[in-house]
């Protein structure tokens, strides 16, 4: 199965998608995470992107099409691959039915997660990471243990994001209105499109889509 995870910076869709992947035996196609990666290699594209990424901006269409082609060509991939962040905007939504079609693929199912803003903007201010795991907490909803390190990984201090200050993130859901949003209907007239409310806690979330999805609960 092919699942597209469309959604606000906020909406849980890093979150969900970990878990869909988990749960269903996916390969999870995160760009913002490989990107971040690639900033944190210090390789050229890393380089690239930082600022882009830092003022809340999308990277270029062509690169972000590339970077999708390949990774979902990896054998982990053949199973089926939930996407989280991609695709952003009407090209690259263009893009990968091309690239499925190419290959005798379909998407299956596009899922809308929404939540109202002033929540998106409490998850995001109180969202932490493990910068050796990547596995992202929230020192309201889901704290780690001991308040301050990752659960797995007691060694590692969980950091902010870069793009996660009150300013960034207005202007990520600027952008996202602007160039992401539209792939609602996009996903709509495909027929594809599965609304699902992403207010409830994480696991209401996931129960939902699991079931949704045909995935274990
Ligand atoms: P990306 O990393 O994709 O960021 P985003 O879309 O802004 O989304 P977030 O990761 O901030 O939110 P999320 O929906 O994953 O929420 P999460 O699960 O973490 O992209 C970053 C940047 O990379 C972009 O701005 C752009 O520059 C670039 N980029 C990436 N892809 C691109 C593309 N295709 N084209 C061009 N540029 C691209 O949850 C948030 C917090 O809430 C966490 O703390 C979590 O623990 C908590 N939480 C989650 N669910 C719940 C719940 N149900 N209840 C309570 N708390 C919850
Ligand atoms: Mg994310």
């Amino acid at each position: 199965m092919r699942v597209v995870l469309l959604g606000p910076p906020g909406v849980g869709k890093g979150t969900q998608g970990r878990k869909l992947a988990h749960g269903c035996g996916w390969a999870l196609i995160s760009t913002g995470e490989m990107l971040r990666e690639a900033v944190a290699r210090g390789t050229p594209l890393g380089v690239e992107a930082k600022k882009t990424m830092e003022a809340g901006m999308l990277v270029s269409d062509p690169i972000m099409i590339e970077m999708v082609k390949e990774r979902s060509a990896e054998p982990d991939a053949g199973l089926g691959f939930v996407l989280d962040g991609f695709p952003r905007t009407v090209t690259q939504a263009n893009a990968l039915d091309s690239m499925l079609q190419s290959r005798e693929q379909r998407l299956d199912v596009v899922v809308g997660l929404e939540a109202p803003r002033d929540k998106l903007a409490r998850r995001l201010s109180a969202r932490r990471e493990c910068p050796l795991c990547k596995r992202a907490y929230n020192l309201v909803s889901a704290p780690p243990r001991d308040g301050l390190r990752c659960d797995d990984h007691p060694g590692e201090l969980l950091v902010q994001r870069e793009d996660d200050t009150e300013h960034t993130v207005r202007r990520r859901l600027e952008v996202y209105d602007r160039q992401t949003a539209p792939l609602l209907s996009y996903y709509q007239g495909q027929g594809r499109l599965r609304e699902v409310s992403a207010e409830g806690t994480m696991d209401d979330v996931y129960r939902t889509l699991a079931q949704a999805l045909g995935c274990r609960v």
